[in-house]
């Protein structure tokens, strides 16, 4: 691709359909490049997304490929959001659509990543928040995101902006009722955030976006995804059927909230507009106004917005990220399981000694007979474990007593 691209002498300076010209190549992911470009018309700079070039693919998979684009622009468009990126234009190009998108100078969760190994459960429930408030919007128009993760939530790192979070990239995102571009069985989108139900091959709903959502979030907070890290999608997408995500532990007062967005079950998650109000709770530590908070830049526990989402924070060697380096797949093979989702027990809230049953969360429905054996078991087998204990010097004394 980037050989056809130079035949075409796409690169810096380059005009795409007589009226963006490109500067230089934001990044690039599973899809498709983004440039920033300069809109010659309006004269202002806007992001340009090239989805991956229809060269060489035949007419069939050529159509599918343009039809998915002119549909992310046409969902995008109708999203106008704060905490959402603005989709401005689908311009034709040899052919081929380009999006335009609003510019937002910015560094995505993943970048942020690469200079915090882990971001503070506070900031990052007040950024699930954000988010959350743009896909309730989303949701109210039928729009499912389908490909939430840490590289497209932006947050903005310098300038009027500065620490203002954006969700970016309805990449494949389709409204209900277009028509699939998927055929059964096949699945497009990022192994480590899928739902269980999605990795399962079901379609993607809202409240695979809440789960998604959480997957995004824990794995900010913990430095890695629920389901852990694996260079073999087709195994990662094996554990995420199995939906046994790992057990937080660096979650603190996010803990319950993102166990809750994670539920195995999608009709025991909250809805967005819920999982937007119990992240803004916990941000807020229970006191204070949702609307401000979620209007509000990401700011750190002393009232600051956080190094890691300055510019001028520099990038380390990049060392960890292969680790979390994560693209968009399409045609993943869905995964069969035969354990229904209801039945997987949820895990568990963090380690706790003594153990106590965890408290579900502020509005999740009540526990079922499973659920509270499971909570149980870890107190029931320190009691078993300590009877024994209690057994055995007994009989050692019994047995030292005797003459
Ligand atoms: N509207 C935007 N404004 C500024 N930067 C952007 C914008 N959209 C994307 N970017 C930057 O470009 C990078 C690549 O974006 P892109 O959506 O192509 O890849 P990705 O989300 O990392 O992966 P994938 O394509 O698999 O979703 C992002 O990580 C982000 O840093
Ligand atoms: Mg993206």
């Amino acid at each position: 691709m980037e050989q056809e691209q130079s035949e075409r002498g796409i690169g810096p300076e380059y005009l795409v359909a007589g009226r963006y010209r490109l500067r230089s190549k934001l990044g690039g992911g599973g899809m498709g490049a983004v440039w920033l470009a300069r809109d010659t018309l309006l004269h202002r700079d806007v992001a340009i997304k090239q989805v991956t070039t229809t060269a060489g693919l035949d007419p069939d998979e050529a159509r599918r490929v343009r039809e998915r684009t002119m549909r992310e622009g046409r969902n995008a468009a109708k999203l106008a959001h704060s905490h959402s990126i603005a989709m401005y234009d689908v311009a034709l190009e040899a052919g081929e659509p380009w999006l335009v998108m609003e510019y937002l100078p910015s560094r995505s969760l993943a970048q942020a990543m690469n200079i915090a190994d882990t971001l503070p459960p506070l900031e990052v429930a007040q950024i699930g928040a954000q988010v959350a408030d743009a896909l309730t919007a989303a949701h109210a128009a039928g729009i499912v995101h389908r490909d939430i993760k840490p590289g497209n939530i932006l947050v903005a790192d310098r300038g009027r902006e500065l620490g203002t979070v954006k969700i970016s990239d309805f990449g494949i995102a389709r409204a209900k009722g277009d028509s699939a571009d998927t055929t059964n069985g096949v699945i497009t989108g990022t192994p480590a955030y899928f739902s269980p139900e999605v990795a399962r091959g079901q379609d993607p709903t809202e409240a695979s976006d809440v789960f998604s959502l959480g997957a995004t979030l824990y794995t900010v907070v913990e430095g890695q995804p629920p389901f852990g890290i694996d260079s073999d999608s087709i195994a990662l997408l094996h554990r995420v059927a199995k939906a046994e995500i790992y057990r937080p532990s660096k979650a603190g007062p996010l803990t319950d909230t993102l166990l809750h967005l994670l539920e195995p079950d999608p009709a025991r998650r909250p809805t967005m507009a819920e999982a937007r109000d119990a992240l803004a709770r916990v941000a807020m530590a229970g006191d204070g106004n949702v609307a401000h908070l979620v209007g509000s830049p990401v700011y750190a526990a002393d009232g600051t917005i956080p190094a890691w989402a300055h510019r001028s924070t520099l990038l380390p060697d990049s060392r960890r990220r292969s680790k979390l380096v994560s693209s968009t797949q399409a045609g993943l093979p869905a995964v069969h399981q035969s354990t229904p989702l209801k039945n997987v027990p949820r895990p568990l809230g963090r380690l706790q000694w003594p153990p106590r049953p965890t408290k579900p969360a502020p509005g999740s429905p009540a526990p079922t007979v499973r659920d509270q054996v499971v909570a149980w078991a870890p107190i029931a087998m320190g009691v078993m474990v300590a009877i024994l204990i209690l057994a055995v010097l007994v009989a050692v004394i019994v047995l030292l007593a005797q003459p």
